[in-house]
This record gives structure tokens, C-alpha cells and sequence, in this order.
């Protein structure tokens, strides 16, 4: 992702930015060698690719997006942080997973289904509900060495009364990366990395704004304390049993294009 500033905004934020920081500097008289430690961990998080997690973990993420989308009273969906684990692009499949060796007989097969509406209440038939999570055991495919490349993920296109839905399984709490800097920062200032189970979605359609957000689930022991502090009570969606599976209803709102 490359993405230009305008220089006008660089002046006016940049300088604010800088006596934010020395202020505290000061404050806490950080020393050469401290300042040292600090510059080279950031490095470290660069090699590492870790600057998504790390704004995520210290809650800079779900700041941004609040000044971003908050204080929207349009009655569109609430948006939420990406995180760092999409990829673009992936099958258009309505079963987003094939099964693993990680499945086991206790987990739960989800159906998800809604419909895509305008904040006025019209169907969006044109919309793509892309979607990402971790599986009910090892997380994301990217870390997982028993998941096919690409596994819980998927775009659906909705229908043309905007109805989507997709087969998935529903996913359990899990830890975001430990065994980088960002772990080893969160150790530091003694923060769990845990997330509650939740299901990532990127929604677009023409003459919308794209939606990001994440759906997550009651009753998870992380909901009052997600590690990137992205709960919103809005998004949390009952499962209701259905036949053989659960099922879970996530109607989404968009926002008309800016
Ligand atoms: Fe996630």
C-alpha cells in the first residue's frame, strides 16, 4: 500500500506530532540508550512487516477509524478496523473453507446471510461481501500449514434483491503474531494478545462507499477486552441453531458514495 500525503497536511500535523512526542521525551528524561532500544525495535517491526499489528495492538487503529467513520448518524453499518491479514482478490465461492485436519467433530458449521441495502433502505444487487477469518483451529491460512492457501476467505456477490450468504465454520478466540517484536512489545507492557472469534468483511458496490468491517459473536471471553479494542456493540450478532449448523444474520447497510 502507497499512499501520498499532501504536504499542506504534513505541515500542519507533522510539527504537532514531533512536540508530542519530545514532550514526553522530556517527561520521562528517556535516555540515549533507551531512544537507541527504541529505534531499533521499530526497525525490527519494519523487517518484520508488523506496523499494521502494531497499530492495531496500541488501539492506534480503531482511533483512526473512529475520527474516520464515527460520529456517522447515516444508519449504515459500522465500520472496523482491517487488521493485517486481508488479501486481495480472493475465489468467488459461497463455501468459503474446504476441510482441514484441523476440524474437529465439536466445531460448528455458520451460515452467514443478509441482505445489502443503501442507508435509504434499497437492495444493492451490484455488491461484493469479501470475506476473511481464522479457522476453528490455527488460525489464519497464512499460519496454519495444515489450511489449502486462501481458506476462509471469499467473495460472495449479493443477489439482485441484495440478499447475500455464505457457508463457513464458526471461528474460535485467537492470538494475534507473538513470536515477533509486536509479541514481544506486548509482553513488555504486559497486554494478552488475544482477539475474540470474528469474521472480517470488505464490502463494495458501485456508487457506495466500501465498508469494512468485522462481525463478532456473544458469550466470546473477549469481547470486553480484545487485544486491538475493536468490539462494537453493534456488531455483535446472535448464532441461532438451524437443522445440522448455526446460522448468523449480518444485514449491511452502505453509505452513498462521497
Ligand atoms: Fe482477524
Amino acid at each position: 500500500m502507497s499512499v501520498q500525503v499532501d504536504s499542506e497536511r504534513l505541515a500542519e500535523v507533522v510539527p504537532d506530532a514531533l512536540a508530542a512526542i519530545h514532550e514526553v521525551l522530556e517527561r520521562h528524561r528517556v535516555t540515549e540508550q533507551e531512544w537507541h532500544a527504541v529505534l531499533a525495535f521499530l526497525t525490527e517491526v519494519g523487517r518484520a512487516d508488523e506496523f499494521v499489528l502494531l497499530s492495531d495492538v496500541t488501539r492506534t487503529s480503531v482511533l483512526i477509524d473512529a475520527l474516520t467513520h464515527g460520529g456517522d448518524e447515516s444508519g449504515a453499518t459500522a465500520s472496523d478496523v482491517e487488521g493485517p491479514m486481508y488479501t486481495t482478490e480472493p475465489p468467488f465461492r459461497t463455501k468459503i473453507y474446504e476441510e482441514y485436519e484441523g476440524i474437529s467433530p465439536d466445531d460448528d458449521v455458520l451460515f452467514v446471510r443478509g441482505t445489502v441495502t443503501s442507508t435509504a433502505g434499497d437492495p444493492v444487487p451490484e455488491a461484493v461481501v469479501d470475506v476473511w477469518q481464522t479457522g476453528p483451529s490455527g488460525g489464519y491460512d497464512v499460519w496454519d500449514e495444515r489450511q489449502p492457501e486462501g481458506n476462509f476467505r471469499g467473495r460472495i456477490r449479493a443477489e439482485t434483491d441484495g440478499s447475500y450468504e455464505f457457508e463457513t465454520m464458526l471461528p474460535k478466540p485467537y492470538t494475534v503474531p507473538t513470536e515477533g517484536p509486536v509479541g514481544r512489545y506486548l509482553e513488555a507492557v504486559g497486554q494478552h494478545p488475544w482477539r475474540p472469534a470474528h469474521i472480517h468483511l470488505k464490502v463494495t458496490a458501485p456508487g457506495h462507499q466500501t465498508l469494512i468491517t468485522q462481525v463478532f459473536f456473544p458469550g466470546d471471553p473477549y469481547l470486553d477486552n480484545d487485544t486491538i479494542g475493536a468490539v462494537k456493540a453493534a456488531l455483535v450478532r446472535p448464532v441461532e441453531p438451524e437443522g445440522d449448523h448455526l446460522a448468523c444474520r449480518f444485514d449491511i447497510a452502505l453509505r452513498p458514495a462521497a
